[in-house]
């Protein structure tokens, strides 16, 4: 029975992967997408999602745009990553995919209570939508089957040295999410970090010689640069598809159960992501969180799912 789904996200080049995996797998039913401010404005990353909805063919799955900035402070961006756009390096064609009329909470709320069975969310950008959706319909916490979250990291971060961009740009929305008791699963840097997409993986997406193919190339090499450039990677991390994938095949990611804790206040470190793995607060663990991943694994999915839309 394929997992209903609602991805939250930011696109952003990993997540226009993310959206492909979700929408090519038959093991996850996109139910629809949401958009949040996050790696550019909201404007932005809503004409993104739609712009991958039109290449990847990805029909009759709702587009609902989301909260302009976090839900406290002004919002932060990344075009150093993601440039102007959000989703630099490729050329688009007017989007064919309409907007929904609705807001993205608005759209997760109708949703959860339209569906037969709970529906897992996948946030792969800042938390605002689903901080919001929570704090206004607690009624609809047993429609929710899990969270399953690309953000923060049991070690540095990457925005600054403690915080990762998703939980760095509106920490106040990922501690609400850490905190509500739902069943939360990170999937952080520490992971992500090690699904780098490699000459060898861009070469596996360009030799399937599709159009859909040709521009995640073009994504993966724009990115690719940006990560050299910015963060000295020789081959970019792939964060956000390793929510989906994990998903597809539980045994991908491994995963321990442990208290994390959303840092608000820290003049250095507001929005780090304080994972006690070892125990040593007392505190009840709150999530799953990912410590290891399989890495060949996860890039045939990758690549099976751009052969699929292709
Ligand atoms: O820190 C990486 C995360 O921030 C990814 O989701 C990327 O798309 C950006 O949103
Ligand atoms: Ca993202």
């Amino acid at each position: 029975m394929a997992i209903p789904v609602i991805l939250d996200c930011d696109p952003g080049h990993d997540d226009a992967f993310a959206l492909v995996l979700a929408a090519a797998h038959p093991a996850v039913r996109l139910l629809g997408i949401t958009t949040v401010a996050g790696n550019q404005t909201v404007e932005k990353t809503t004409l993104n999602a739609r712009r991958i909805c039109t290449a990847a063919g990805i029909r009759g799955v709702p587009v609902a745009a989301g909260l302009s900035r976090p839900l406290h402070g002004a919002g932060i961006v990344a075009p150093d990553i993601h440039g102007e756009s959000g989703l630099d390096g490729p050329g688009f064609g007017e989007p064919t995919v309409p907007v929904d009329e609705r807001d993205a909470v608005t759209f997760l709320r109708d949703t959860l209570l339209a569906h037969p069975e709970p529906v897992t969310l996948v946030p792969t950008g800042p938390l605002s939508n689903i901080a919001t959706l929570l704090l206004a319909h607690p009624e609809l916490y047993g429609r929710i089957e899990r969270i399953v979250l690309m953000g923060g990291s049991t070690g540095r971060g990457n925005r600054t040295p403690a915080a990762e961009f998703n939980i760095l740009a509106d920490p106040e929305a990922a501690d609400i999410v850490f905190s509500s008791g739902l069943p939360v699963t990170m999937i952080g840097l520490n992971v992500s970090h090690r699904a780098v997409a490699t000459p060898d993986v861009v070469a596996r997406v360009a030799a399937l010689g599709t159009p859909l193919a040709r521009l995640c190339t073009e994504l993966l090499t724009s990115y690719g640069t940006a990560y050299r450039e910015v963060f000295g990677f020789p081959a970019p991390p792939l964060h956000d598809p390793l929510t989906v994938a994990h998903l597809i095949d539980p045994a991908l990611v491994t995963l321990v159960h442990a208290p994390v804790a959303v840092e608000l206040t820290g003049t250095h470190t507001r929005g780090a992501t304080v994972v006690d793995l070892d125990g040593v607060t007392g505190a009840p663990p709150n999530a799953h969180v990912g410590v290891d991943v399989d890495v060949p694994a996860y890039w045939d999915l990758v690549v099976d799912a751009v052969r699929t839309l292709g």
